[in-house]
């Protein structure tokens, strides 16, 4: 029986991410996966194929709108979905190949199966032809991920009535895709598929897009995406979705009750969240605990209530990110090596990739109310910004928000091109305390967009010059 320090399973970005900082700290390592490639969620059907699509269908209605705006003259652009779909497949290859070069050069080394909790101190990896193998390790960390939330009554068959996987692959474009729920995928890839010619209906159980994102940012995104003509129907529940010989019929009420109607569907998305995966991990077995949410309960060093077993990602509780999953494995990592791993739940930034992106990190407004901290709000639109005015990337502002008394930066809220990427900036400053005039006196170079984030902090101080 081969025997090591840590035994991690699943290679999503919490695992193997978490694999690579335990080898490198010295501890013998095994990841074991199902999938044939490593990578998990994110690499392979999550954050990597939706970013790709989005580059892509971006480029190409570019390329159809504004080319023309900027002086160069380009024939009405035409569609290769199959190009467009083997791009995609292209950088989840490189990707998914790039974890096992790195998981290999750090000495991990790998099992190809289902990992199932087999008693104290034993992994089991059952492989698709039905073998197994037992490990013997000192320590587990579970990193399974999470896995697509089922609406009840309505059976997802990847083709007509899809998830997110689906929707990555989906052969032609079609007519008119219905998208259930107005979160972060069923924005992203409403937005690829309206760009590359569908007609587009949300349909969402609140009243607003983006619950949980500061609530001016989310009616500013909910106005920017209606006028690139998606259809909104808010306060509104899915209460059946039939098939017919071609497409789905859906069946759309109030949310709060009343008459019902119809929508007619080549293809609809199920976009409403996403669960802890743990099918198969034999979590009976040793008796860890799980929450009324199934997620995996740990204290804050990730240690379940067995001794030498851990959980991080997408199975425990926090946002479903691939970033806060990498940090997670990362600290675990430390804090198995007998070092001090923490990760700061306060400052995880968050992105939606769409056009114009959305990026927030730190409180809302909405939370700043309620929690009772007086804050100063600093404001600035990207309609007074030089490089955005130049590239007509005006949609959209940063607001950040700053203790009224102390003048730190308590949230930062980003609608705008490249937001995902000035979030950063911000994020760095919150890590380290700083205040609004501390990102404020800070040299900004012109002309970017990050000087939109140096006003919004002026802003908060009632000194912005711009505007
Ligand atoms: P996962 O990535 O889910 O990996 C878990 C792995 O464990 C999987 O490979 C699975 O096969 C394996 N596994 C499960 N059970 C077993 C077992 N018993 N034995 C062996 N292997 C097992 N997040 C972002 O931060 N940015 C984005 O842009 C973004 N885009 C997304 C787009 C989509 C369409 C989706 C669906 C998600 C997106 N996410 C994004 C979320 C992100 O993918 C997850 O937060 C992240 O993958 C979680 O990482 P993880 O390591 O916890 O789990
Ligand atoms: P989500 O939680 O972001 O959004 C789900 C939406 O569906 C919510 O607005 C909710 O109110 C709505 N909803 C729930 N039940 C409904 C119903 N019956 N009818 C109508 N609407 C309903 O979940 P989503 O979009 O599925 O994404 C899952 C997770 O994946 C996200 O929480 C996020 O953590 C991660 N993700 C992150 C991305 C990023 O960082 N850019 C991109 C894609 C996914």
């Amino acid at each position: 029986m081969s025997s090591y320090d840590l035994v991690v399973i699943g290679t999503g970005p919490g695992g193997y991410v978490c694999a690579i900082r335990a080898a490198q700290l010295g501890l013998k390592t095994a990841v074991v996966e199902k999938r044939a490639t490593h990578g998990g969620t994110c690499l392979n059907v999550g954050c990597i194929p939706s970013k790709a699509l989005l580059h892509a269908s971006e480029a190409f209605e570019e390329a159809g709108t504004h080319f023309a705006d900027l002086g160069v003259i380009v024939s009405a652009p035409k569609l290769d979905l199959k190009k467009m779909m083997a791009f995609k497949d292209e950088g989840v290859a490189g990707n998914t190949k790039g974890v096992e070069f790195l998981l290999k050069k750090n000495g991990v080394d790998s099992y190809r199966g289902t990992g199932r909790l087999a008693g104290a101190g034993r992994v089991e990896v059952i492989a698709e032809d039905g073998g197994n193998q037992l490990l013997e390790t000192k320590n587990v960390v579970i990193a399974t991920g999470s896995d697509v939330t089922k609406l009840p009554g309505v059976t997802i068959d990847e083709r007509v009535v899809v998830s997110s996987t689906g929707a990555l692959e989906l052969e032609s474009v079609p007519k008119k895709l219905v998208v259930i729920g107005a979160g972060v995928i069923g924005l992203e890839l409403g937005s690829v598929w309206r760009r590359l010619g569908a007609e587009v209906t949300v349909v969402e159980y609140l009243d607003r897009v983006l619950p949980g994102m500061d609530g001016e940012v989310g009616k500013q995104f909910h106005r920017i995406l209606g006028k690139q003509g998606i259809t909104f129907k808010l306060s509104s529940k899915v209460t059946g979705v039939e098939l017919g010989k071609k497409g789905a019929t859906v069946t759309v009420e109030p949310a709060a009750g009343g008459a019902a109607e119809t929508l007619q569907a080549d293809v609809v998305l199920v976009a409403i969240g996403r669960v802890p995966y743990t099918d198969g991990l034999g979590l009976e077995t040793v008796g860890v605990q799980v929450d009324n949410k199934g997620r995996i309960q740990t204290d804050s060093h990730y240690a379940t209530n067995v001794t030498g077993i851990y959980a991080i990602g997408d199975v425990i509780a926090g946002p479903m990110l691939a970033h806060k999953a990498e940090d997670e494995g990362v600290a675990v990592a430390e804090l198995l090596a007998g070092q001090s791993g923490h990760v700061n739940y306060a400052v995880i930034p968050n992105v939606v990739y769409t056009y114009p992106e959305v990026a927030s990190v730190g409180k809302t407004e909405e939370e700043l109310k309620k929690d009772g901290i007086a804050y100063n709000a600093g404001k600035f639109p990207f309609t007074a910004n030089g490089r955005a005015k130049v590239n007509h990337t005006t949609d959209g502002f940063v607001k950040i928000l700053a203790d009224a008394a102390t003048d730190r930066v308590l949230g930062v809220h980003i609608v705008g091109a490249d937001a995902g990427n000035l979030i950063a900036e911000v994020a760095v400053a919150m890590e380290f305390g700083a205040s609004a005039e501390d990102v404020a006196r800070t040299c900004h170079a012109h002309p970017t967009l990050t000087e939109a984030v140096k006003e919004a902090a002026l802003a908060v101080g009632k000194r912005a010059i711009h505007i």
